[in-house]
């Protein structure tokens, strides 16, 4: 079965950028990416490449080359589902906000608007893709949907769960580790659904790294993969709390402990804490799936990971007020970072944001500078917390566009995202700036400790 015609609902940081790379790799298949929120379309069409909606390092080249040619952005959702003959489902699947499995299960109310549109729409038989991280067996709701209107148009429904980490997504997708297809491997129609899909990454990827497996294992494989390297994270950072208090030094053990190849040295950075949009969503999903199934031990050991996570967040910034002589109220602090992690304008869970909240709440005066997040999306992150009011934050909170004047008269720096450019600022002339004694915050174990020790900084890094 050739594709030429592929729709992809959700023009977010998955969407996007596997549609660019896939447009990209196959030039003879047409892409429309389509979204019902017309601002993002938009942005995702403005003429001038650099302002498309998400900062991926390589992505506005890729868009510059095949936008127009075989990469298209729209609003009309129902005419790209109706030219299609694959369509990938990318939209969000955030943690539930209310109801049943609140603050727990995802919601799934966009997958399913968009899998009855899909059935309402659709004049010729599709193969469907859940290309959004979804609960275990999400695929068979699909499927109840999708044959429910009894019109004769045939589905075939795909696992194909997305590994790209933001900020390297473009490598990420042009050079994955592997690609997860699942289907029903038991009927013809199964097997050419999942070819097909398999003969689009084979344009670029190496067959062997294309694995095929059932539905079932596909969906619980994302869940598992993101689950794994989360609690990566918890651990490291359970670790370097107790580095902290012993004299060890986590940067040591984690090279220690990589270079043991059953190990190995990724993933073990200690950190103020994982942010993201998925890693928290997933594990709180994953959680959820095994209570409902009654499994507690399961359920509770993943839990865990997140437990381990917040507390570090709150330790970090206990930690800064600890070290303040028990008191930031009226002091200015710098945050440097807001992003989740670098070389991303995404802010979702970033772990500054709870610090941030942690020093409001006792009264600290906050400035921001991060290269690539707006002023408007580090009040709107604040303002979700609902910890106070919107006015109390834009009085509280100010957002700079340079580290330098984040950094007048201030109290203390406090690292939280490890953009390489903070390795680079002229740290000197930052002490100077500063009230004494200048506190500095490493939460990303990014700056060389002597050196700023020499310039005077008080100097605190996480697992040291
Ligand atoms: P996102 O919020 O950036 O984008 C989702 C988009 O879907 C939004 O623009 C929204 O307007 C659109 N949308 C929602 N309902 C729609 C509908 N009915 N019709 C048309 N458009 C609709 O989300 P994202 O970060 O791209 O994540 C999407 C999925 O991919 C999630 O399930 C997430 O868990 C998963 N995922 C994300 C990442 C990541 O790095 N962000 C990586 C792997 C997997
Ligand atoms: C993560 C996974 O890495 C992707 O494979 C997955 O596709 C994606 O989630 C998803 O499903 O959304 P992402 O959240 O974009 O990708 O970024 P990561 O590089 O995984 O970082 C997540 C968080 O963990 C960041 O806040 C980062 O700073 C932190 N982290 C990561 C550490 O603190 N230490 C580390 O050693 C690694």
């Amino acid at each position: 079965m050739e594709i030429r015609n592929i729709c992809c609902i959700g023009a977010g940081y998955v969407g996007g950028p596997t549609m660019a790379v896939i447009a990209q790799k196959c030039p003879k298949v047409k892409v429309t990416v389509v979204d019902i929120n017309e601002k993002r379309i938009k942005q995702w069409n403005n003429p001038d490449v650099e302002k498309i909606p998400i900062y991926e390092p390589g992505l506005s080249e890729i868009v510059k080359e095949a936008r127009g040619r075989n990469l298209f952005f729209s609003t009309d959702v129902d005419k790209a589902i109706d030219e299609a003959d694959m369509i990938f489902i990318s939209v969000n699947t955030p943690t539930k906000t209310y109801g049943i499995g609140k603050g727990m299960a995802a919601d799934l109310k966009w997958i399913e608007l968009c899998a009855r549109q899909i059935a309402e729409v659709s004049k010729t038989d599709k193969i469907v893709i859940e290309k959004s991280t979804l609960p275990v067996r999400t695929a068979a709701a699909l499927r109840d949907i999708l044959d429910s209107t009894g019109n004769g148009v045939k589905y075939q429904i795909l696992s194909n769960p997305e590994f790209l980490a933001e900020g390297t997504a473009v490598e990420d997708l042009r050079n994955p580790d592997r690609v997860l297809i699942g289907g029903n491997i038991d009927t013809e129609e199964g097997r050419e659904a999942m070819e097909a899909l398999v003969n689009i990454y084979a344009s670029w990827v190496p067959r062997e790294k294309i694995l095929t497996t059932n539905v079932w294992s596909s969906e619980l494989s994302k869940l598992t993969a993101n689950a794994f390297l989360a609690q990566r994270v918890s651990s490291i950072n359970a670790m370097s709390e107790l580095c902290e208090k012993t004299g060890a030094d986590i940067n040591e053990v984690s090279k220690a402990i990589g270079m043991d190849s059953r190990i190995g040295p990724k993933f073990l950075k200690a950190s103020v804490g994982f942010g993201g949009s998925c890693f928290q969503k997933d594990i709180l999903n994953l959680v959820y799936i095994a209570r409902t199934f009654n499994l507690k031990e399961v359920a509770d050991y993943w839990e865990q990971v997140i437990l381990m996570n917040d507390h570090q967040k709150r330790r970090f910034a206990a930690n800064m007020v600890q070290t303040m002589y028990n008191t930031v109220a009226g002091k200015k602090i710098a945050i440097l970072g807001w992003a989740f992690k670098k070389d991303t304008n995404d802010t979702r869970e970033s772990a500054a944001i709870y610090v941030a909240d942690y020093l409001l709440n006792e009264q600290a005066e906050i400035v921001v500078y991060d290269p690539k997040v707006t002023e408007e999306q580090v009040y709107s992150d604040l303002d979700y917390l609902g910890s106070r009011s919107g006015d109390a934050n834009r009085q509280a909170v100010t957002v700079v566009d340079s580290p330098y004047e984040a950094c007048e008269d201030a109290h203390a720096i406090a690292v939280l995202t490890e953009w390489d450019e903070f390795k680079e600022l002229d740290w000197q002339k930052l002490y100077d700036q500063m009230l004494k004694p200048a506190f500095l915050f490493d939460g990303r174990r990014l700056l060389e400790p002597k050196t700023k020790k020499d310039i005077g900084f008080e100097f605190y890094a996480i697992g040291n």
